[in-house]
């Protein structure tokens, strides 16, 4: 079912292979709210390499591997590891598979975890690779549509920093394979990339694109916002003139009552807070999905390698 040693890119994903990871994460679920014990992966030691900041993604992977009885290592501040002596990263990889049996490797550079799995001798599992991909969180954006039984009716827009966002390119590739209809709804400099629209119509997607949230609001059943990355502008003043451009709030949701509300987070100031407690937020229990989808993907991982 699921043939894949490395997960680096929700490209390489048949919807079967989702469909399963999924239905795992499912049966996880009573593990990893710590109602049921398990130690299935005891013995097994896990490395969070962490070039970039994280908290969710981080602190989740540890979780998912302890509940499931094993152990993990953490590279979490590269400026206290040798990477601060300037050691490269092929080099930090060969050392660090020797001591561990599976690596989530989050890196600035778009491309670094599948250099990396180039040469591991244990899985790596792309933790976020600069604005490539962040196919975990795809899989726990899934879980949680899924949850609301909207993954094969989705109609679903994807607001915010669509040029920069690894989290929207993951998922839009997913989505496709669902038959998704996307609203890609961006300011003009932060659009979904050229490249990535033509790869998701030629796998049969329905696109439709808007600049303002409202243009389509009543169409969808999930709204998915996004954080400007900052950190990923070549340029500070290319990001004043984006920041505070759209922001989700109860008035926007008069228009459809019945939408849900995710987020990868961090959020900023993209939802107004006093959405945090609306019917139809979603992303702070999306975050805990984090945990039985992330414990599935060291399952199967380690149960294969
Ligand atoms: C996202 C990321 O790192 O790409 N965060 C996360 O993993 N939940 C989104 C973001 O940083 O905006």
């Amino acid at each position: 079912m699921f043939t894949r040693r490395h997960i680096i890119s929700t490209r390489e994903f048949t919807k079967e292979e989702i469909d399963y990871i999924l239905s795992r994460a499912e049966a996880l679920e009573p593990y990893a709210r710590g109602a049921k014990r398990s130690d299935a992966l005891a013995g097994k030691i896990l490395t969070n390499l962490f070039y970039e900041p994280s908290t969710r993604t981080r602190l989740s992977f540890e979780v998912a591997m302890k509940r499931l009885g094993g152990e993990v290592i953490n590279v979490s501040t590269p400026e206290m590891s040798s990477a601060a002596k300037g050691e490269n990263l092929v080099d930090t990889l060969r050392v660090v598979s020797q001591y561990c049996d599976i690596i989530a490797l989050r890196h600035p550079k778009e491309g670094a975890s599948r250099l990396a799995a180039s040469f591991s001798p244990v899985p790596i599992i792309n933790a976020g690779d600069g604005a490539g991909q962040h196919p975990t969180q795809t899989l726990l954006d899934l879980y949680t549509i899924k949850k609301e039984h909207l993954l094969d009716s989705l109609r679903i827009a994807l607001i915010g920093d669509l040029k920069y966002g690894r989290t929207v390119h993951s998922l839009a590739y997913a989505l496709a394979l669902y038959g998704a209809t996307l609203f890609f709804v961006a300011p003009e400099a932060l659009r979904m990339p050229e490249e990535i629209k033509m790869d998701l119509r030629e796998a049969g997607a329905d696109i439709f694109e808007a600049t303002e949230i409202n243009e389509v609001i009543r169409e969808i059943n999930v709204l998915y916002v996004t954080r400007i990355q900052r950190e990923r502008f070549p340029d500070p003043t290319e990001y004043s003139k984006v920041a505070g451009t759209y922001r989700v709030t109860g008035e926007l949701l008069k228009e459809n009552e019945s939408v849900i509300i995710m987020h990868p987070l961090p959020k900023l100031d993209e939802i107004d807070p006093a959405l945090d407690q609306a019917k139809q937020a979603r992303y702070f229990i999306q975050a805990f999905y984090g945990i039985p989808v992330r414990m599935a993907v060291l399952s199967i991982l380690l149960e294969r390698a």
